[in-house]
C-alpha cells in the first residue's frame, strides 16, 4: 500500500493547534462549580421533632445529593457554632468529638457544652440503643448515583438552653462540613417548610414542627492544591504509550522532601508505611514520574466494523489507602452509544438533558468495588464496547481518547493533546489532506489491513 509520509506535513500542526485550543477550553482545573454535577450539593436538614422544658429534640440528616462524590472513611466532620448558649443534653447516632466546659452543670452532665460543635458519626457495630436509621456507618455516605440508599446520615440531639418555641428557638450559625479534609463550602441555615414523614404503611403524614436546610458545595480548588490522579494513554495503532504527564501530582524531589515517595521493591516499605504520617490522611504514593495517587490508563484496543473497543484500567499507587466505591467520570463523544461496559456499573450523566457524552463507571460490589493499596492487588479493570457513529467517529486526532476523566470526583491531570498517539500517515499524494471524508476512508481501510 503507497503511503506517502510527506503529504501530511502541512496538516498536523494545524490540527494540533485545534485540538489544543479545543481541550484547553474543555479542562479547568480551578471550577468550584462542577460542569459535570451542577446541582450537586449536600443538603444537611435540621428537623425539630418535640419541644422540652428547655429546647428541643432534633434529627439532623445530611443528603448527598453529587452524582458522583461520596465520603469515603475516615468519613464526615459536621461543625456549627451555637447562636446562643446552647448545650447538647444527649446524642443518638453521632458524638460530639469534645465535652468541652460542662463544670457548671450539677446533676445530669450534658454530653456537650462547646459553643463550636463539632459531630461524627458512630461506627458500624454500635449498640441498637445508640442508633438511628442512616447513622453508624463511621461517617461513610455514597454518592446519588452508586447508592441513593446510603446517600444519607443521620443523627439525633436533645438541645437544651434553647428557644422552645418556632419563635424562640435561634438556628446555629457557620456551619462547616469536612469530608474529612477542607474542599466543602456550607451556606446559611434557612427555616424551610416543616418536612413531613410518611409511615411505612403510607396511611399516615406527620411532620416535623420546624425544619431548617443548609446547603454544602464542593470545589476540587478549595480541597487540594494538587491533583491526585492521572490519565496515560495506548492505541492498538501505534507503539507510543503516552505516559502521565511528569511531575503531574508532584515531583519526587529527595533533597527538600526526604521520603516524598517509597520504592515498590524497598525494604523499608513496611517501616515507610508505618512511619510518620500514619494516621494523616496524605497519601504515601509509589516512586513515579508522575507522583500520582491514581492512575487511569485508556487503551484503544481493538477496531470492528460497527464497535471499537477501550480497555480501561485504574492503577492505585497510594500505600495508605483503600479506595472504597471508588467511581470514575469519563466523557467522550462517543458515550451516547456505548453498548456494554464488561465489568464495571456504569450510569450516562445527562447534566444538560441532552447531550449524554458523559458516564459514570464505577466497581461491582464485592468483585471490584475495592480498589486496593498499592501493589500487586492495587487495580481495577474493564473494557467498554462502543458503537460507532459514522458520521463523528474517527482514530484521527486523538479522538478515541477521552476528553476529561474525573476520579472519585477530582478531575485527573490529561497528557497534552500534541503529545497523543498518532494513527500512522494514511493519506496518500491523490488525496487532498484537507478532505476529512476520504483521511476517515483511509485510515478505517489502513486499520483493516493493518491492525486487525
Ligand atoms: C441541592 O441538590 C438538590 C438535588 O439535586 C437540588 O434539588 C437542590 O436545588 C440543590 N440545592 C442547591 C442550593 O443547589
Ligand atoms: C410557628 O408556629 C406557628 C403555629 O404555632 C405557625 O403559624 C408559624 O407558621 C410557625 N412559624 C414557623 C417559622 O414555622
Ligand atoms: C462565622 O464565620 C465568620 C467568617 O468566617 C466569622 O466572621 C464569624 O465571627 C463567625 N461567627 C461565629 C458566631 O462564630
Ligand atoms: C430541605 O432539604 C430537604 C432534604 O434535602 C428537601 O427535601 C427540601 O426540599 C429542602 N427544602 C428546601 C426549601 O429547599
Ligand atoms: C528519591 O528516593 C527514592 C527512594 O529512596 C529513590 O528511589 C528515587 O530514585 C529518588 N529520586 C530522586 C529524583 O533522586
Ligand atoms: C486495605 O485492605 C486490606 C484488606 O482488607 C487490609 O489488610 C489493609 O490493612 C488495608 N490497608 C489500608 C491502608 O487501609
Ligand atoms: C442518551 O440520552 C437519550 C435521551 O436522554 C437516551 O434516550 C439514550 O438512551 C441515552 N444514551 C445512553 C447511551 O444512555
Ligand atoms: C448514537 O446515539 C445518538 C444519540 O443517542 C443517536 O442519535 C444515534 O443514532 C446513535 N448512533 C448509532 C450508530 O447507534
Ligand atoms: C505514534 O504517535 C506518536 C505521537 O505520540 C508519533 O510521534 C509517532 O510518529 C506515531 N507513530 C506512527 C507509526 O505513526
Amino acid at each position: 500500500m503507497a503511503i506517502a509520509p510527506s503529504s501530511l506535513k502541512l496538516t498536523p500542526l494545524g490540527i494540533f493547534l485545534v485540538l489544543f485550543l479545543m481541550f484547553s477550553s474543555l479542562t479547568s482545573k480551578t471550577e468550584a462549580y462542577d460542569s459535570l454535577d451542577p446541582n450537586g450539593n449536600i443538603t444537611i436538614k435540621w428537623d425539630i421533632m418535640q419541644w422540652t422544658a428547655d429546647g428541643y429534640v432534633a434529627v439532623v440528616t445530611m443528603y448527598n445529593y453529587q452524582q458522583y462524590r461520596h465520603i469515603q472513611a475516615p468519613g464526615w466532620i459536621l461543625g456549627w457554632t451555637w447562636a446562643k448558649k446552647e448545650i447538647i443534653w444527649s446524642m443518638v447516632g453521632g458524638q460530639a468529638t469534645e465535652q468541652g466546659d460542662c463544670s457548671k452543670f450539677k446533676g445530669s452532665i450534658p454530653h456537650c457544652c462547646k459553643r463550636d460543635t463539632t459531630i461524627v458519626d458512630l461506627l458500624p457495630g454500635t449498640p441498637y440503643n445508640m442508633q438511628i436509621a442512616n447513622c453508624c456507618r463511621g461517617g461513610v455516605i455514597s454518592s446519588w448515583v452508586q447508592d441513593p440508599a446510603t446517600a444519607a446520615s443521620s443523627f439525633q440531639l436533645i438541645v437544651g438552653q434553647a428557644g422552645t418555641t418556632n419563635k424562640t428557638v435561634r438556628v446555629p450559625k457557620n456551619f462547616t462540613l469536612r469530608a474529612p479534609g477542607p474542599g466543602y463550602t456550607c451556606g446559611a441555615a434557612k427555616v424551610v417548610k416543616p418536612s413531613k414523614f410518611v409511615s411505612p404503611d403510607g396511611r399516615r403524614t406527620t411532620q416535623a414542627l420546624m425544619t431548617w436546610n443548609v446547603t454544602c458545595t464542593y470545589s476540587q480548588f478549595l480541597a487540594q492544591r494538587t491533583p491526585t490522579c492521572c490519565v496515560s494513554l495506548s492505541s492498538f495503532y501505534n507503539d507510543t504509550i503516552v505516559a502521565c504527564p511528569t511531575c503531574a501530582c508532584g515531583c519526587q524531589n529527595n533533597n527538600t522532601q526526604p521520603g516524598s515517595c517509597v520504592e515498590g521493591d524497598s525494604p523499608y516499605l513496611a517501616s515507610a508505611i508505618n512511619g510518620p504520617g500514619k494516621s494523616t490522611l496524605a497519601p504515601l504514593v509509589q516512586c513515579t514520574s508522575h507522583m500520582c495517587p491514581i492512575r487511569v490508563h485508556w487503551h484503544v484496543k481493538l477496531n470492528y466494523k460497527e464497535y471499537w473497543r477501550v480497555k480501561i484500567a485504574v492503577t492505585n499507587f497510594n500505600y495508605r489507602m483503600n479506595y472504597t466505591q471508588w467511581n470514575l467520570v469519563v466523557q467522550h463523544p462517543n458515550f451516547d452509544n456505548l453498548t456494554t461496559v464488561f465489568s464495571f456499573n456504569h450510569k450516562t450523566l445527562n447534566p444538560y438533558g441532552t447531550i449524554n457524552d458523559t458516564a459514570m463507571l464505577w466497581g461491582i460490589k464485592y468483585y471490584n468495588d475495592l480498589l486496593m493499596v498499592a501493589g500487586p492487588y492495587g487495580n481495577v479493570q474493564s473494557e467498554l464496547l462502543f458503537r460507532k457513529d459514522f458520521s463523528t467517529f474517527t482514530f484521527q486526532k486523538g479522538w478515541a481518547f477521552p476528553r476529561r476523566v474525573y476520579f472519585n470526583g477530582d478531575s485527573c491531570v490529561m497528557p497534552p493533546p500534541d503529545s497523543y498517539p498518532w494513527l500512522p500517515n494514511t493519506a496518500s499524494k491523490s488525496i487532498s489532506p484537507f478532505s476529512l471524508q476520504t483521511l476517515t476512508f483511509w485510515a478505517v481501510l489502513t486499520c483493516l489491513l493493518i491492525c486487525v
